[in-house]
């Protein structure tokens, strides 16, 4: 699939204020600085889309762009920034969370994960929520730039240990690389398949 056309739809804290459009939605969820919005604009190849930042916690709001006219890529804020007010970490936990509960629009959710460190604890609960909730999810390793081949490939077998010790079966997992465009045409492929 290739992306012809990608603007910016708006942004909201909740479902009542998104979009109004019913269109199906793919969404990017993972820790503050893993690379979200990154890879969004990597995806759409415009690096202006989605505002990024070498800082942590810059995405604040739930952001959504409309693709090719049909569908809405959403870029979602990172949780477990640690920077911030225990209350201002409970809020955007609660936004997170209730957005991915409710809206009904949702396909697919993309966990990204750092590919140079292994699973946190933080994306491991977050990932038992979704299974809790059966909300559908893949996994993207980002930055896979930093990372040579062999010690890629390692990381990716060990985080598929430890998330094998509670998973049966393990979600379908991209490797991507915003600086190199690595798993763009991976990841646009899979999306085609749900729209
Ligand atoms: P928040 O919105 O703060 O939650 O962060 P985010 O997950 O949207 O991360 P963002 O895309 O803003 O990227 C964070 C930092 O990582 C920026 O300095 C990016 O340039 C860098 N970065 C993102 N993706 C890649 C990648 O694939 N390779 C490399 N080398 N750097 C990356
Ligand atoms: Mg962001």
């Amino acid at each position: 699939m290739t992306i012809n056309e990608a603007k910016f739809a708006g942004s909201c804290t909740r479902v009542s204020q998104k979009p109004s459009r019913k269109l199906p939605e793919f969404a990017f969820i993972g820790r503050s600085n893993v690379g979200k919005s990154s890879l969004i604009n990597m995806l759409c190849g415009n690096r202006k889309l989605a505002k990024t930042s070498q800082t942590p916690g810059k995405t604040k709001l739930i952001n959504h762009f409309l693709i090719n006219d049909s569908w809405y890529l959403v870029d979602l804020p990172g949780y477990g920034f640690a920077k911030i007010s225990k209350e201002g970490r409970e809020e955007l936990r609660k936004m997170i969370n209730d957005y991915i509960g409710q809206s009904e629009d949702m396909v697919l959710l993309f966990v990204l994960i750092d590919c140079r460190h292994d699973i946190t604890r933080i994306d491991r609960d977050f990932i038992t929520g979704l299974g809790e909730n059966g909300i559908p999810f893949a996994i993207i390793f980002t930055k896979c730039d930093k990372l040579g081949p062999n010690a890629l490939k390692a990381q990716i077998e060990r985080d598929r240990h430890i998330l094998s010790e509670q998973w049966e079966e393990l979600p379908p997992m991209f490797t991507s690389s915003a600086d190199t465009g690595a798993g763009r045409d991976e990841i646009l492929e899979y999306i085609r398949k749900y729209i």
